[in-house]
This record gives C-alpha cells, sequence and structure tokens, in this order.
C-alpha cells in the first residue's frame, strides 16, 4: 500500500470517529514530564517550577560531585542502567527526527533533556575503568514520601570498576554517549567530541572487563537487574560506529554479535533487552541481511501472534504494559522508515500510542484530554508546595497529586484492560525515565508520518 493510502485511511478513521490525537502536545508534554524528573541544581529556563534545587550532596566515595541526572521514576534513587537506556533511546528519535522536534518547537528541549543525562554520565565516570551507576539506596529511598528537596536519608553511590565490572552498564553508557555524540555533533561539536571520547572508553571498559553489573553493585539487583550484557555490548558497538563511521566498530558489532549468539526473544524492547533494536539499527548498516530478516520476524510476530487486551494493547508483561507496547510502536515506525515494515506496522504502531493518549475513553498520559491519572505513584508531583507537610500521610489519603506531571505516562493497565487509579498501584500507575523515551520517538515518527 503507498503511503498516501495509508495516509487517506488515517485520516478518514479519524474524521469518520472523531477521534483525533493531538502528538505535538504529547511530545511537547513528554519533555515536561523529564525536566520533572531532574535531580541536582535546576537551570533558570526550567519550566516545571514547582521542582526546585535537589540531592545537591550527591558524591561518589572520594568526594566527585555526582549532582545531577534523573530520579527514576515516582522514587529518588539515580539508577544508572535505565537511565542510560533513556537517553539512548530519546536520542534514537531525536536523530531520526530531528526536523519533527525542529517543526514543534522542541528541538532545544529535546537537547536538553539529553544533556541532563549526559552531562551527568560524564561526571559519574571518574576514571577510565570507573563509572557510578547508582547514587541512593533502593530501601531506604523507597520508605521515604516526600519531596526530593527535603530528603535527608542517606545516599550512597555505587561504581563498577575493573575488579567489580559492569559490562551491561558501561555498555549501555557508552551507548548514550555515542548517540548524544551525534545529537550534538553540530550544535556543540566540542560537547560532541566529549560525549564520544567518553564513549569509546567505556566501551572498552565495557568489552575488556566483562560483568553483570548488578552482581557489582548488588543493590540494583532488586530493582533493575540485568539479565545479559550481550546485547548491550552489541549494542553500543552499533552506536560507536553510527557516531563514528569508523568500520571497525560495525566489525565489532558483527563479531560480538556471534560471539554473545544475539536472538531476540519475542518479549520486549527495554532497559535491559535490546535484541530486537539491535537487529533493527543492524538492518539499517549491515550488509548481512540476516539482521532484516530477524528484524521482520520479531515484528512480524508482535504485530500477528503477541498477546493483546480485549481492547488492541500489546500485553507483554504485567510492569508498564503501555512502556512495552510504545517501546515496541517505535519499533515498528523505525522499521517502517527503513522500508521493512508495511502498513500494518503503522496501523499496529499508531493504535498502541492511541490506547495510551486515550482511545479506551482514559488516557495514561498525565495532563493529555480530559481523563487521565490522577493518583500516579510519584512523590514529588504528589507533595504540595513546601512548607506544607508531605509523608506517607499524603501517600495515603485520597486526594489528587498536588501537581500535575505533565507528559508522564504511567504503567498501564492489566491483561484484561483493567485500571484503578490509585498511588500505591507502583505495577500500574508508576510512571519512569524510561516509560517515555520511545513512546516520545514513537510521537515524533507519527507527526512525520503525518497521522493524527
Ligand atoms: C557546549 O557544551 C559545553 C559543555 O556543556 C558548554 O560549556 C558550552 O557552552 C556549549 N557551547 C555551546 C555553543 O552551546
Amino acid at each position: 500500500m503507498s503511503a498516501l493510502k495509508v495516509f487517506s485511511i488515517l485520516l478518514l478513521c479519524c474524521v469518520a470517529y472523531s477521534v483525533c490525537y493531538d502528538y505535538k502536545t504529547a511530545l511537547t508534554d513528554s519533555l515536561l514530564f523529564y525536566e520533572a524528573q531532574r535531580s541536582g541544581k535546576l537551570p533558570s529556563d526550567q519550566r516545571v517550577t514547582w521542582r526546585k534545587d535537589s540531592a545537591l550532596n550527591d558524591k561518589g566515595n572520594s568526594g566527585e560531585d555526582l549532582t545531577g541526572g534523573y530520579y527514576d521514576a515516582g522514587d529518588f534513587v539515580k539508577f544508572g542502567f535505565p537511565m542510560a537506556y533513556t537517553i539512548t533511546v530519546l536520542s534514537w528519535g531525536v536523530i531520526d527526527y530531528a526536523d519533527i522536534y525542529t517543526s514543534t518547537g522542541n528541538l532545544e528541549y529535546a537537547r536538553k533533556a539529553i544533556k541532563w543525562g549526559t552531562d551527568y554520565f560524564l561526571k559519574a565516570h571518574v576514571s577510565e575503568n570507573e563509572f557510578y551507576g547508582q547514587v541512593g539506596e533502593g530501601s531506604s529511598d523507597h520508605s521515604y514520601w516526600g519531596r526530593p528537596e527535603d530528603m535527608t536519608m542517606a545516599r550512597p553511590a555505587y561504581k563498577i570498576t575493573t575488579s567489580a565490572p559492569g559490562s551491561d552498564l558501561a555498555g549501555e553508557t557508552a551507548a548514550a554517549l555515542a548517540a548524544a555524540s551525534i545529537v550534538f555533533k553540530t550544535a556543540n561539536s566540542s560537547y560532541s567530541a566529549t560525549l564520544l571520547t567518553h564513549a569509546k572508553q567505556l566501551f572498552n571498559f565495557a568489552n575488556t572487563y566483562r560483568g553483570i553489573y548488578s552482581q557489582s553493585i548488588s543493590d540494583a539487583s532488586s530493582f533493575y537487574s540485568s539479565s545479559s550484557y550481550a546485547d548491550e555490548l552489541v549494542w553500543a558497538a552499533v552506536w560507536l560506529y553510527k557516531a563514528t563511521q569508523d568500520s571497525s566498530y560495525l566489525t565489532k558489532a558483527e563479531s560480538l554479535y556471534q560471539e554473545g549468539n544475539l536472538q531476540y526473544s519475542n518479549g520486549g524492547f527495554d532497559w535491559d533487552t535490546k535484541t530486537s533494536g539491535v537487529e533493527i539499527l543492524m538492518s539499517d548498516i549491515s550488509s548481512n541481511t540476516i539482521h532484516k530478516t530477524k528484524a521482520k520476524s520479531y515484528l512480524d510476530y508482535m504485530v500477528n501472534n503477541q498477546q493483546k487486551t480485549p481492547k488492541g494493547l500489546l500485553y507483554i508483561d504485567q510492569w508498564g504494559t503501555l512502556r512495552h507496547a510504545t517501546n515496541v510502536a517505535f519499533l515498528l515506525l523505525q522499521a517502517v522508515k527503513l522500508g521493512i515494515g508495511d502498513s500494518t506496522y503503522t496501523t499496529m504502531a499508531k493504535s498502541q500510542v492511541d490506547y495510551a493518549l486515550g482511545s479506551t475513553g482514559f488516557s495514561y498520559v498525565i495532563g493529555y484530554g480530559s481523563s487521565y491519572p490522577t493518583h500516579a505513584q510519584h512523590r514529588s508531583s504528589s507533595c504540595p508546595d513546601a512548607p506544607a507537610t508531605c509523608d506517607w500521610n499524603t501517600y495515603n489519603g485520597q486526594q489528587a497529586n498536588a501537581h500535575v506531571l505533565y507528559g508522564g505516562m504511567v504503567g498501564g493497565p492489566d491483561s484484561n484492560d483493567g485500571y484503578t487509579d490509585v498511588r500505591s498501584d507502583y505495577v500500574h500507575n508508576e510512571v519512569a525515565c524510561d516509560y517515555n523515551a520511545a513512546y516520545q520517538g514513537a510521537l515524533a515518527a507519527l507527526i512525520k508520518l503525518g497521522v493524527s
């Protein structure tokens, strides 16, 4: 089917059922969500002004400045592994849809969202083979309900080293810095070069000193346990190739792919598992047609065989159903861009994003539409402005969150489209930096396709 025909059909649906979606507003709001997640000293152009400076004493074991970066989700731990994935995937969208970011007035905000992560990664990369992968301790952080501006619990910092390695964490961070170096290539060439230098060092660290980061940073294992580092090593080499055009990285990617025996599973693409994303990127840069075949068979499976809720949401995992569904949507749209997919991919991708935005009558994106979550599990937005008290009574109260966390997409419904808007349900009603990353890219891709 021609692109024009797809466009006409989608336009017809939009007019006939009068369910058009404002992807531009959703994209703009998603960048506001990232502002709300900022840790550290906030800049003068901060738009989410109910957030203030916080965690200004975040330090490494030798006193290194580790302020900045992003709070992970509804909590205030800075988990490096999902944060790096977030920056890689956000960058992917900005690289491929820079024109859309520009035309919607979001390019500068998107660059700042990426730089908020990369500035922190540069600080955390304290020497060639040493990288801080977490600040804050899971259980003490989670036993606190209140504003990040007021927290007083100890925030220990944890690093990977040659004797306690983490190839997944170092690899994903290398990917993030390499991808971000492309974003900044013309906007700030010296910054771009700095990002690339650190990306190369972190890739060497990842590749030379092999290990699973959540065994080295054991506190992360209860929250973001990594299943393997084989995918991140390939993913990092791929992004380094894209950033440098140095064919040795492509060769490295192919050999690491063989060595790691990368096999996509029919599960999701997420902070832990990048194999399906690797296949899409390799389809573009490798002459080996196996990648295109595998990318297509993964996505065909998603479209035709993956479990779906009665209302059509891809159901991959109970945790963050919408994140998984919109991650797949982004990959489907990337495949379409590469000429691998057809209109069934576009239709499926659009239906997943539209589900998030309210096709069932309820929007799962905070502040979007007329009916959306008002009790998301999210500490900072739940709190009224200081000096009002904010504690577990606030959490337990029936009242709505005090601030509208524009753009944050909650976990989403269960396998039967069921959902309850309560703060206690972190499985379905929490937000997270990683949830919004590919979703934001999918919004840009849909705007690019001219559908609504
Ligand atoms: C480039 O980035 C560096 C590092 O953050 C910054 O100090 C500098 O002002 C930036 N330059 C431009 C032109 O934005």
